[in-house]
């Protein structure tokens, strides 16, 4: 218990900016994808094992909260992909580079990616939300 404590102040108390909001962005959006990903299987055998949930579960996914989780969940894919691969490319070809300024500029670069990857999907998830739950019709209807 005082472990994690300590952890936990130790993530709060830092102030280590971008380099260290990057590192914990990495593990929440970690952690949550293979939070996700154990649902995800268990949702997905239900489509052998019991067909008449796998039907509830989607039921599920449509409401607006749910939705609203899925987008979270693409920027989170998004995020530690790219960033995962930022950290792999110092570690493997330029270990010398690594400062923390080289942190701070390649972490700003890394969420604009991330950005840039994650908004066409976000822009079409809340047209269809808008669309499907409220019958609003932003583009395209
Ligand atoms: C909102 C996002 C997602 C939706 C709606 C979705 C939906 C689905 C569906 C419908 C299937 C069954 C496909 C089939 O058997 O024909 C599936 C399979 C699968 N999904 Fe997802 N998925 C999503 C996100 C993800 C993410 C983020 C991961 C990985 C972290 C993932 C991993 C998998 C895996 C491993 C399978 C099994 C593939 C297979 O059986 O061939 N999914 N997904
Ligand atoms: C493009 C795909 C991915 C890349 C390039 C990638 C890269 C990385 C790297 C380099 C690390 C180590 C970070 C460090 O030691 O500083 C890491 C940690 C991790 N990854 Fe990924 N990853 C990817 C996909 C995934 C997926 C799909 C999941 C979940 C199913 C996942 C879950 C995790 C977790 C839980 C950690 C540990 C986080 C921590 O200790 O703070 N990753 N990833």
């Amino acid at each position: 218990m005082s472990t994690l404590k300590t952890t936990l102040t130790g993530y709060a108390g830092y102030r280590g900016r971008e380099g260290h909001w990057a590192f914990l962005l990495h593990r929440i959006t970690g952690l949550g994808v293979v939070l996700f990903l154990t649902i995800h299987i268990v949702d997905i055998a239900f489509v052998y094992f019991q067909p008449a949930l796998f039907l509830d579960a989607l039921a599920l996914y449509q409401t607006t909260l749910f939705g609203i989780g899925e987008i979270a969940l693409i920027f989170c894919v998004f995020f530690h992909g790219v960033n995962g691969l930022r950290i792999a490319y110092f570690d493997m070809f330029k270990p010398g580079l690594w400062s923390i300024e080289m942190q701070r500029k390649t972490t700003r670069t890394t969420l604009i990616i991330a950005i840039i990857l994650w908004l066409p999907a976000a822009v079409w998830m809340v047209r269809n939300i808008l669309l499907h739950n409220y019958g609003i019709v932003l583009f395209g209807g």
